[in-house]
């Protein structure tokens, strides 16, 4: 990420932050190295991610992973900290780099930023509402803060998406229900599909490839073998969307690319995007915790990708995501020597200002006067401000404004002063 780009990563770092800590959300950062182990067993061993996409060491005994998704990292540090029986109950997010082995292209790299939510230790309806609500939130201020009046994410070019996955018998009932729709047709699939189909058959219906998909259409819908239970909890998570005004798509095709999904499962897509919509993805984790090794709280939560929300933007093409309210610009003043030996006192005179708060650089390749001024225009300082040997002489500098091209002479001491009025 070179400097041009940085303020657009502010903006949704910072909005990210200010939206999570409106909601009493505390950031935590989980460790980028994890064993193999913790993600086979949390995201699941026949899934993309762990067969295809986790970048892998060995060191002696320990076989690491760079983190591909930051849930199972998160739910580690909570059993660590002790947080499961002093205080269940943790609202975490997180911003920072995950790494999946993926062939790079539009939106999809192998270093790439989520901003990852997790309320840990609670089945509350309200919650995936809340964290849902939250996701949607997090677009729509994007847009607001970005430097262009009036832009707003307009409906339609977002859309929130949403499914339950079911849990226990009724998740197994419907898992029975796919495999005998499949399996007439199971030997026209890929031979990963082929694999799947025996170990883990809800991840046939992920699969990419277009011949498969084709076979997928149809299969059977979760919704419709729904416990009353796990019906109930869907419709309350729709009740309280409601109660937030966010609309919402049931899209039964919706089963996520994760294992460890239990009843809601949401992403929200950016039809724009083509293919690769998906801005967001998650949804519940009920047993995760449990089968980490801690007590069977509930937990929800999602991951925003950064890159798809700057594709998006950049698509849109209403705004550009560097023209930010976080572009700080260059420093305000540019020292100028007019004269030979005048090096030092350039030196302090910069260190000074910077001192007050004032962003200052100077130039140091021994230009003349006039270059250095072209220097300072061409850097688009606000200010020149020229030391040289007589006004040192009489304790004063000479101070432009390169917007008016006005200049004066004033005391030294003033300068300060002067330049945080803003005016020569
Ligand atoms: P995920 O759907 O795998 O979920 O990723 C979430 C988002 O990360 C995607 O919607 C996408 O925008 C972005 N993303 C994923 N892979 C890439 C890539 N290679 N390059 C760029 N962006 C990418 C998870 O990771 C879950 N941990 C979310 C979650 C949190 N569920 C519950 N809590």
């Amino acid at each position: 990420m070179l400097p041009e780009e940085i303020p657009a990563w502010r903006l949704l770092e910072e909005t990210a932050r200010g939206l999570a800590h409106l909601r009493g959300y505390r950031e935590i950062r989980p460790a980028l190295l994890e064993e193999v182990e913790l993600f086979t067993r949390s995201v699941g061993e026949v899934t993309d991610i762990v067969q295809k996409e986790m970048f892998t060491l060995q060191k002696g005994e320990s076989a690491l992973a760079l983190r591909p998704e930051g849930t199972a990292g998160i739910v580690r540090a909570y059993l660590e900290a002790g947080y499961a029986s002093a205080a269940p109950l943790q609202r975490l997010f997180h911003i920072g780099p995950m790494f999946r082995y993926e062939r790079p292209q539009k939106g999809r790299e192998r270093m790439f930023t989520q901003f990852d939510v997790e309320v840990l230790g609670s089945l509350d309806a309200r919650l995936d509402a809340e964290v849902i609500f939250l996701a949607a939130a997090f677009f729509e201020s994007v847009a607001i803060k970005v430097k262009a009046p009036g832009f707003r994410i307009a409906r339609g070019e977002l859309e929130v998406r949403m499914n339950s996955m079911g849990d226990g018998d009724d998740r197994n009932t419907w898992k029975d229900a796919v495999r005998s729709f499949l399996a007439p047709t199971m030997a026209e699939h890929c031979e990963l599909c082929r694999a799947r189909f025996e170990r883990n058959v809800l991840r046939v219906l992920d699969c990419k490839n277009p011949r498969c998909k084709e076979l997928n259409a149809g299969a059977p819908a979760i919704l419709e073998y729904l416990s009353a239970e796990n019906r109930a909890h869907f419709e309350r998570v729709q009740e309280y969307l409601r109660v937030l005004g966010l609309p919402v798509v049931i899209d039964s095709s919706i089963v996520r690319g994760l294992d460890y999904y239990t009843r809601t499962v949401f992403e929200v897509h950016a039809p724009a995007l083509g293919a690769r919509s998906a801005l967001c993805g998650g949804g519940r984790y009920d047993h995760l915790i449990a089968e980490l090794g801690g007590p069977d709280l509930g937990a929800v939560g999602f991951a925003v990708g950064f890159t798809s929300t700057l594709l998006l933007f950049n698509e849109l093409k209403k705004i550009d995501p560097k023209e930010t309210v976080f572009d700080e610009g260059p420093a305000l003043v540019f020292v100028v020597s007019a004269g030979e030996g005048l090096e030092s006192d350039v030196f302090r005179l910069a260190e000074d200002l910077r001192k007050n708060e004032i962003s200052a650089v100077y130039d140091v390749e021994q230009r003349s006067l006039k270059a250095q001024m072209k220097l300072a225009g061409k850097g688009g300082h606000r200010y020149a401000v020229v030391v040289g040997g007589d006004e040192l002489a009489r304790g004063s500098v000479q101070l432009k404004d390169l917007e008016d091209g006005t200049q004066h002479e004033l005391a030294r001491v003033e300068l300060v002063a002067r330049l945080r009025a803003g005016g020569v």
